[in-house]
């Protein structure tokens, strides 16, 4: 018995760190998973390396090696139509959403008022 069994999660930023930990988590506690990532640079600002497709194709890998049921989806997280369409179609296969993790973000030290979209 997991903790989240027969529940549903969407997680936003599934590629790697912080998102793949919340997606395998919940996977090992039974819970199925919504995820999307944008899987490629997001921000010329960063002074770090951003995540990629691979990343996120190993996310769903650990998630299915874990037993766990994922829909993981590219979507970039200030597309509300396209992280909505994703919402649409996990609820469509699993038939329920119990659970948002609004995790998805990049770190940039810009003035707020500077940054771009
Ligand atoms: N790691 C820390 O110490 C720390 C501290 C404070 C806050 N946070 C926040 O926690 C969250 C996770 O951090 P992390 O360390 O795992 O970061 P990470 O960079 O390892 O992972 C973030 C994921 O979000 C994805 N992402 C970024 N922008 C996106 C967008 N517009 N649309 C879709 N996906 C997008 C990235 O591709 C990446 O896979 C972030 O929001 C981060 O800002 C982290």
């Amino acid at each position: 018995m997991g903790e989240f069994d027969g529940k549903v999660v969407f997680i936003t930023g599934i590629a790697r760190g912080q998102g793949r930990n919340h997606a395998l988590r919940f996977a090992r506690e039974g819970a199925s998973i919504i995820g999307v990532d944008i899987a490629r640079p997001v921000s010329d600002y960063t002074t770090y390396t951003q995540a990629t497709g691979e990343d996120f194709d190993e996310t769903v890998r650990l998630v299915e090696e874990a037993g766990g049921k994922i829909i993981a989806r590219v979507a970039d997280v200030r597309d509300s139509a396209a992280l909505k369409a994703v919402v649409d179609e996990g609820v469509h296969q699993f038939g329920r959403l119990d659970v948002v993790v609004a995790n998805a973000g990049i770190c940039t030290w810009n003035r707020f008022w500077e940054m771009p979209d």
